[in-house]
C-alpha cells in the first residue's frame, strides 16, 4: 500500500509509540487522525504534525467506550472522505498482585486494551468494507506472549488482542483488509522510562531485552509502517522486543 494520501486514524496517539506512528505516517504522506483521551496532549500532538506540514487532525476518544469510538470514525469520514489505516494502539497498565488487583481495576485495562481492539476495528472495517479495503494494525505486548508476575490483566488484554488480529485478518483477507499487531518489549514511553519505573525495576527491564536497552518508540512505529505497506502480510504479530521473547 502507497501510503502517501491515504487517511490513517492512531489512537493513543498524544504521546509515546501513537505519536510516533503519527510523525511516520505523515512523513510517508499519509493524512492522520490523532485520536486520544487526552485533549491537551492530542491537540499538541497535532498542531506539531501540522506545523511540520502534514494533514493532522485531533478527534477525542475513549477507546474503551463503543459510541465514542463510533463518533472517532464518523468524524474522520466526515473530516477526509474515508478510512485506510486503523492504528489500535491505545493502551494503558496496571500492576498490581492478582490477590489484591480489584475487578475495576482489572475491567479499565480489558476495556481500554482488548474492547478498544474491538471496537476500532469493528467501525473501521466497517468503512473500509465500503471504500474496497485498508489496513489495521494493533499495538500488543511482549506481556501477551510471556506472563510476568503483577501484569495480569495486561497480559490478559494483549493476548486477546493477539488473537483477535489473527481472527479478524483470516475474516476479511478476502475483502482486502490486512489486520496485523506489533508486539513491543519495553519501550521508552511515558509507561517505561527512567521516571515511571524505580532505578532498579528499570535495570531489570534492561536486563531482559538481550540487545541491552529499552526500546525507541520509532522502532515500534517502523514496524507498523511495514505492516501498513507489505499487502502481503496479514494476521501476523511483529515483535518489535530487542530478542526479550527470542
Ligand atoms: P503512552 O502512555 O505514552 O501512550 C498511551 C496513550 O494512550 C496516551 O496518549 C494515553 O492518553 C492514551 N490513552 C489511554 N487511555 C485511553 C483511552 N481510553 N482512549 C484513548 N486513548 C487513551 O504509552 P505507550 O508506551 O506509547 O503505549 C502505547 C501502546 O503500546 C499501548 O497499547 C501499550 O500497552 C503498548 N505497549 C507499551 C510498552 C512500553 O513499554 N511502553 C510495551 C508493550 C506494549
Amino acid at each position: 500500500m502507497e501510503l502517501a494520501g491515504k487517511v490513517a486514524v492512531v489512537t493513543g496517539a498524544a504521546s509515546g509509540i501513537g505519536l510516533a506512528t503519527a510523525q511516520a505516517l505523515t512523513a510517508k504522506g499519509a493524512k492522520v487522525v490523532v485520536a486520544d483521551i487526552n485533549t491537551e496532549g492530542g491537540k499538541a500532538a497535532a498542531k506539531e504534525l501540522q506545523d511540520a506540514g502534514a494533514e493532522a487532525v485531533f478527534i477525542e476518544v475513549d477507546a474503551s467506550q463503543e459510541e465514542s469510538v463510533a463518533n472517532l470514525i464518523a468524524e474522520t469520514v466526515k473530516a477526509f472522505g474515508q478510512i485506510d489505516i486503523m492504528v489500535n494502539n491505545a493502551g494503558i497498565r496496571a500492576l498490581s498482585e492478582t490477590h489484591l488487583l480489584s475487578y475495576e481495576d482489572y475491567r479499565k485495562v480489558i476495556a481500554v486494551n482488548q474492547d478498544g481492539v474491538f471496537f476500532g476495528s469493528k467501525h473501521a472495517i466497517r468503512e473500509m468494507l465500503k471504500t474496497g479495503g485498508g489496513a489495521i494494525v494493533n499495538t500488543a505486548s511482549i506481556l501477551g506472549s510471556v506472563g510476568e508476575a503483577r501484569a495480569f490483566a495486561v497480559s490478559a488484554s494483549k493476548g486477546a488482542v493477539k488473537l483477535m488480529t489473527k481472527s479478524l485478518a483470516l475474516q476479511y483477507a478476502d475483502k482486502n483488509i490486512r489486520v496485523n499487531a506489533v508486539s513491543p518489549g519495553y519501550i521508552e514511553t511515558a509507561m517505561s522510562n527512567r521516571t515511571t519505573l524505580s532505578p532498579e525495576a528499570y535495570e531489570r527491564s534492561v536486563a531482559k531485552h538481550p540487545i541491552g536497552r529499552l526500546g525507541r518508540p520509532e522502532e515500534v512505529a517502523h514496524a507498523i509502517i511495514f505492516l501498513c505497506e507489505n499487502d502481503f502480510v496479514t494476521g501476523a504479530t511483529i515483535m518489535v522486543d530487542g530478542g526479550y521473547t527470542a
